[in-house]
């Protein structure tokens, strides 16, 4: 199985995987990464452990079809079987989630439905969240909304400053996004509308 990262920033996700990977944590080729962002951490990372990189800049094309087009095209050419979004900070259209039914997952740093978007351990932490968390799920055509494959729970502590809730949260994401995607690629997800089974 082929697996395309799409990274927009730092890459810690990214790296995660990397080892994840050469720790036999799951079997699958990382195949591409593909970043929005010439100037991502996520490139560096790539360049280190050979993987092949593609930039590809939303400015540089007349409109977002054409910006995926260029995506589509990208993951032909490396013949991806799953699109595994670590940090990826462009929202992507309904029909390229279309055409990639069920091959899309997606970190998100707080237990959905709560704090969606792009801020979301700094929203939960103002709100004065006890507890957030990650969710790791199928993306559709809704931003931070399709069936959810892994949660895992995170206290907020009294004196925990956003910073340490942000360490505790990627310590957390580095663990279980191995995981979702060892499930995945052994072929152990069952997407029953919004209820994804998990076969032993
Ligand atoms: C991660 O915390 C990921 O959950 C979040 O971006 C960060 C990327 O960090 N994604 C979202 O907020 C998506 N809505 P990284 O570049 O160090 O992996």
């Amino acid at each position: 199985m082929n697996i395309a990262i799409f990274a927009s920033g730092r890459g810690t996700n990214f790296s995660a995987l990397i080892k994840a990977r050469e720790h036999k944590i799951f079997k699958a080729n990382l195949s591409l990464l593909i970043s929005d962002n010439p100037g991502a951490g996520a490139i560096i990372r790539a360049k280190k452990a050979k993987i092949p990189v593609t930039v590809v800049e939303r400015g540089n094309f007349k409109n977002k079809e054409e910006f995926e087009k260029e995506i589509c095209s990208q993951l032909s050419k490396y013949k991806i079987d799953l699109i595994v979004l670590a940090g990826f900070m462009c929202i992507l259209s309904a029909n390229f989630v279309k055409r990639y039914e069920g091959k899309i997952i997606n970190i998100h740093p707080a237990l959905l439905p709560a704090f969606k978007g792009g801020h979301a351990i700094k929203d939960a932490f103002d709100y004065g969240a006890k507890v957030t968390g990650v969710t790791v799920h199928f993306v559709d055509q809704e931003t931070d909304h399709g069936p959810i494959i892994l949660q895992e729970a995170v206290e907020v502590k009294e004196k925990d400053t956003l910073e340490v809730l942000e360490e505790k949260i990627h310590k957390v994401e580095h663990r279980v996004y191995p995981k979702a995607i060892r499930l995945f690629v052994e072929g152990k997800l069952k997407v029953k509308g919004r209820k994804v089974g998990i076969l032993s």
